[in-house]
């Protein structure tokens, strides 16, 4: 029976729709399960959602729906979590939602046992807490008085809670980072050490009871089980953990590979491994921390605006060209800058110009010299040869090396060294000159055509975890079937049968049109930016006091626009003669041009405050100011002029 393998992601917050950055850390193990897959394991891929918490209870509550509503629309409906998986073609085998009944009832269960233990006591709970990441922290965490994790304010929290005995795995935890494996990339033990386990582990609070969408404390109503608690078990509720819903706890899953965004980490090198010590259960055999996607620098985030939307890159470029990307573009482990131009320059290097070429330049070949089926006679020319097939025999090893040290991107970097030596050979071994004489070359050029679909069929299966759709095209355009698609036959030279028969197709990967897409794509985002911003915003309310005398001393008047114009050399400034009932006109200035156009106020009544002094615009005087509303629709300025009831004559006080 084949091994087992378990691996998962973090379970997601359906607190926003997720972006690109989600989806790099969800394909990244997606390619990862598929490579076990292939290698032959018995693979369990496990993703889901982490849905409950303060931060989901108060967006339920903007949103004016229940949490439970709330969560179902993002994780099951249209452009959610699931839909988002399902595009880019992850191979879940399992999902899971922190509020399936299942798992709630077992982390009651596992509440009790850590109680039971003795790990988890009764306490009183000072200090700091980061709404928005759902952390407590201590003041000496805090980075200038912020949360350390996201930099924004904390707040003072104080109340009754449980605690788990962090404190005392501390020793433990300790040696599980500095003496073994079970934290890569190393870098990440340092972080660790020095941040958390070096100024010594404290407790840690695992109830609240400010809030009560989490899993009830079943034996002390009104406390709900820290969400860090609820959502790390996930990894063993899913496989049965506690519950009778799944059967496979014991089945030789667990202990699996965690992959996680680093700033999770610290929950998952720490925090998980103690629960599961003070549970009795085996360790994870590895948390793999990996780097952000930065935007301009800066991590995207919902809140920032400044987040890629994975749905819209897919559509303009296809799920497997937007995965490759993200796998060979940034070296797991470390943060990358993602940006449009670079997206579109590896898809036209890489896919379009290495993988595409080679695959459409042989078939072609292929059906021009030998009508698609190559024959039987060849002629290998070591000096020639040798050194390409030496390259894409190895190729398997060099691959395996680097994805067993969670390194996709050196495996892809090993996989286009060979697509580029055997674009080279083409070069180097000019079929065109050879298919000129036919009698005394056809065996050299099919011997050379054999040679760079067979390279071709083995960077195909190791592309297989990357571009799974793509790979499957490629198979049958250069005539590869299922048995020389596995993995052991990457590591066979020569599996494609002699007298292969190639079918060119479509073209894999279209070259894209550079400045085009980029425009596409501004404006596509400058769209969805303007979307996020809030529909109606007003400026705060002043909270310094005038007094009452200083407010009526401002001279408030109903005046009638009698002309209006717009004023020369001026795009903003309208000039008003205004019936201010005093029997004199009165002029008055307004840069209000981009919202009305002066024909349309002849006539109105308006207001305005008449004791201003008196203003040169453009050489004009303004007499006073008309009075206005505005608030930014958004992000854009608006602006209302104020215009009361026509039956209000001229000259009345506003008071
Ligand atoms: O942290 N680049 O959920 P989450 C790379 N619910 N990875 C990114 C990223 C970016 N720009 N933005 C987010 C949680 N991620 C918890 C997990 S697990 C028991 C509970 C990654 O939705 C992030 O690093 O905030 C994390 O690994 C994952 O997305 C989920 O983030
Ligand atoms: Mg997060």
């Amino acid at each position: 029976m084949a091994d087992k393998f378990y691996i998962t992601t973090p379970i997601y917050y359906p607190s926003d729709k997720l972006h690109i950055g989600h989806t790099y850390c969800t394909v990244a193990t997606d390619t990862l399960a598929r490579y076990k897959r292939l290698q032959g394991y018995d693979v369990m891929f496990l993703t889901g959602t982490d849905e409950h918490g303060q931060k989901i209870e108060d967006k339920a509550r903007e949103a004016g729906v229940t949490p439970q509503e709330f969560v179902d629309r993002i994780v099951e409906g249209p452009g959610g979590v699931k839909d988002l998986w399902k595009l880019m073609n992850i191979s879940n085998d399992r999902f899971i939602r922190t509020t399936d009944d299942y798992h709630v009832k077992a982390i009651q269960k596992i509440f009790r046992k850590l109680y039971d233990n003795g790990d988890i006591y009764k306490g009183t709970y000072k200090g700091k807490y980061c709404k928005p990441c759902e952390s407590f922290w201590t003041e000496s965490q805090l980075v200038d008085g912020k949360c350390p994790d996201c930099g924004r304010e904390v707040q003072d929290a104080e109340e009754e809670a449980y605690f788990f005995r962090l404190s005392k795995y501390a020793d433990r935890i300790r040696d599980l980072l500095e003496n073994t494996d079970f934290l890569e990339p190393h870098s990440r033990v340092n972080e660790m050490i020095r941040n958390f386990i070096d100024p010594g582990l404290e407790d840690l609070c695992v109830s609240r009871t400010s809030f009560s969408w989490g899993v009830p404390v079943d034996f002390d109503p009104g406390h709900v089980v820290y969400v860090w608690v609820d959502a790390l078990s996930n990894y063993i509720t899913a496989l049965g953990y506690g519950n009778d819903r799944y059967d496979d706890y014991d089945k030789g899953w667990w202990p699996g590979v965690n992959i996680v965004g680093k700033e999770i980490v610290r929950f998952h090198s720490i925090i998980w491994p103690a629960m599961l010590m003070s549970l009795g259960e085996p360790l994870p055999k590895k948390c793999f921390g990996h780097g952000w996607l930065l935007l301009d620098g800066g991590k995207m985030s919902k809140s920032k605006g400044n987040v890629v939307d994975p749905y819209l890159l897919a559509r303009q470029f296809g799920v497997d060209a937007l995965r490759f990307f993200l796998m060979r573009t940034f070296p797991f482990g470390s943060d990358g800058n993602f940006s449009n131009e670079l997206l579109i320059q590896t898809i036209n290097t890489d896919l379009a110009n290495d993988l595409g070429n080679l695959v459409s330049r042989t078939t072609a070949m292929v059906e021009k010299y030998f009508g698609g089926t190559l024959p039987a006679e060849r002629r290998y020319e070591k000096a020639q040869d040798d050194e390409l097939v030496a390259l894409a025999e190895g190729l398997r090893d060099r691959y395996e090396q680097a994805m067993e040290h969670y390194a996709p991107h050196k495996a892809l970097e090993e996989v286009f060294k060979v697509i580029q030596r055997a674009n080279k050979y083409i070069d180097e071994n000019a079929p065109w000159a050879l298919a000129k004489n036919m009698e005394a070359n056809g065996p050299r050029l099919a011997s050379v055509l054999y040679h760079l679909l067979d390279a071709t069929r083995i960077c195909g299966i190791l592309l297989l975890p990357f571009m799974p759709e793509s790979m499957e095209k490629l198979f049958a355009q250069i005539g590869a079937e299922a048995s020389v698609q596995t993995w052991d036959s990457a590591k066979t030279w020569g599996a494609l049968p002699e007298r292969v028969t190639v079918t060119k197709g479509e073209n894999l990967f279209p070259r894209i049109d550079m400045e085009k897409e980029l425009e596409v794509l501004a404006a596509a985002e400058a769209e969805a930016k303007k979307a996020a911003l809030p529909a109606v915003e007003v400026e705060p309310q002043l909270t310094e006091q005038v007094d009452f005398d200083t407010f009526c001393k401002s001279d408030f008047r109903v005046v009638k626009v009698k002309a209006c114009e717009a004023v020369k050399k001026s795009d903003k400034l309208l000039r008003f003669t205004l019936d201010d009932g005093t029997g004199t006109d009165r002029q008055i200035l307004s840069g209000v041009h981009k919202y009305y156009e002066p024909e349309e106020l002849v006539g109105k009544t308006l207001v305005a405050i008449v004791n201003l002094p008196p203003r040169k615009m453009m050489g004009l005087d303004s007499c006073g100011m008309l009075i206005s509303a505005v608030h930014t629709e958004q992000g854009e300025e608006k602006l209302h002029l104020i215009m009361v009831d026509d039956a209000i004559p001229a000259g009345a006080k506003l008071c």
